[in-house]
């Protein structure tokens, strides 16, 4: 089955509210990038590579929406909608790298083209950001399954599906192509605390796939790798630093760590366009604080005392080291360092 997350309708954008999943299944529709910026902030779009593929249709919609303005009210609108977008999110590196490269053409036009001709390119090249971030998952997928051995038993964490991207998915993605290629896998999703994407998206995408799951809370999963219950663990990410240090949602790191403790595979399924060079390390990496609300109560439910104080970063750093392997559409990187990631962005495509 193939979950459209993000469609282009009628000249507007429609996403899946995934504020709402699994309970409603419905599409919110965007027609200007302000739209887009707030959907994406709101989270009913989320997932690194799904706010990059948004975020690029929502520079090509604001253009779209302003084509027929003054100059200089076309080309305010769009820059001030580039801004608007960048700050929508702050870890995943995807949102920049697609905003940048909308923002490039942008200024690559030449100025004897009509606002309608550069509408239509920037429409152009956000497909085109989507129909790449699908076959790049396709990759991931491919290159990730060999990894997976018949019968294995593989944790996962957050969502890292066809919900958090164009397509397919790059965890879930692995698990996808897995499945396709004959192997028998069961999922273990953590809930993912507080905003639980694992229990409300993951577990849904892999029932909607009939790819056996078995959905756990977060505390569950050290109890049941020292049980001999889980033989891999496969997530996704929002940023690796230049030395391979990974950002992902917040429960990642303890996962890490426990799987390091049981001698358990940690690997993680990593688009190039996650990896940002221009951050050294983890610590470079800026974390989301997001609601108190998310962790004194869920939707209308509140269970916390009214005073009592909160903390709720949104995503997690786990070092290179407990990293077991970065997945990429180029191949995996086994033990990432600097010298590995930066030889592989370098190097071609290796199907
Ligand atoms: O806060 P979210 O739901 O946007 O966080 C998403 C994650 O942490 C995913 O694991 C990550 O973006 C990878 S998605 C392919």
């Amino acid at each position: 089955m193939r979950i459209e997350t993000l469609r282009w309708v009628n000249n507007h954008l429609e996403m899946i509210d995934q504020r709402v999943l699994p309970e409603v299944f419905e599409y919110v529709s965007c027609h200007d990038g302000i739209e887009v910026a707030t959907a994406i902030k709101d989270m009913v779009v989320r997932g690194a590579p799904a706010i990059g593929v948004a975020a690029a249709y929502g520079v090509a919609l604001e253009a779209l929406a302003k084509q027929d303005e003054s100059s200089r009210t076309f080309d305010e609108s769009i820059g001030l909608v580039i801004e608007v977008l960048g700050k929508s999110r702050p870890t995943a590196v995807n949102l920049h790298w697609a905003i940048q490269r909308m923002k490039n053409q942008w200024l690559a036009f030449n100025e004897t083209l009509s606002q309608a001709d550069k509408a239509m390119h920037l429409l152009k090249l956000a497909h085109e950001i989507f129909n790449e971030d699908i076959v790049t998952n396709k990759r991931i997928g491919l290159h990730g399954s060999q990894l997976v051995v018949n019968n294995s038993r593989i944790l996962t964490h957050c969502n890292a599906g066809a919900l958090a991207t164009a397509g397919h998915g790059t965890a879930l993605g692995v698990f996808r192509s897995a499945a396709e290629s004959g192997k028998k896998i069961t999922v273990f999703v953590g809930e993912t605390r507080p905003f639980l994407q694992g229990a409300r998206l993951t577990a849904w995408e892999m029932l909607e796939e009939n790819i056996p799951c078995t959905l756990i809370t977060d505390n569950m999963s050290g109890h049941l790798m020292s049980q001999g219950e889980i033989d891999c663990v496969i997530v996704g990410t929002d940023r690796v630093a230049a030395n391979g240090d990974v950002a992902n949602k917040i429960g990642t790191y303890m996962v890490a760590v426990l799987a390091e403790r049981h001698n358990i595979p940690f690997y993680v399924a990593c688009p190039l366009s996650t990896v940002d060079l221009e951050v050294a390390t983890g610590l470079d990496i800026p974390i989301e604080e997001r609601a108190a609300e998310e962790v004194t109560g869920f939707g209308d439910r509140r269970w916390a005392p009214l005073s009592v104080s909160v903390r709720n970063p949104s995503f997690d750093i786990t070092p290179a080291s407990l990293v077991s392997g970065l997945i990429t559409e180029k191949g995996v990187i086994f033990e990432p360092t600097k010298y590995k990631i930066s030889k592989l962005l370098s190097s071609g495509i290796n199907e």
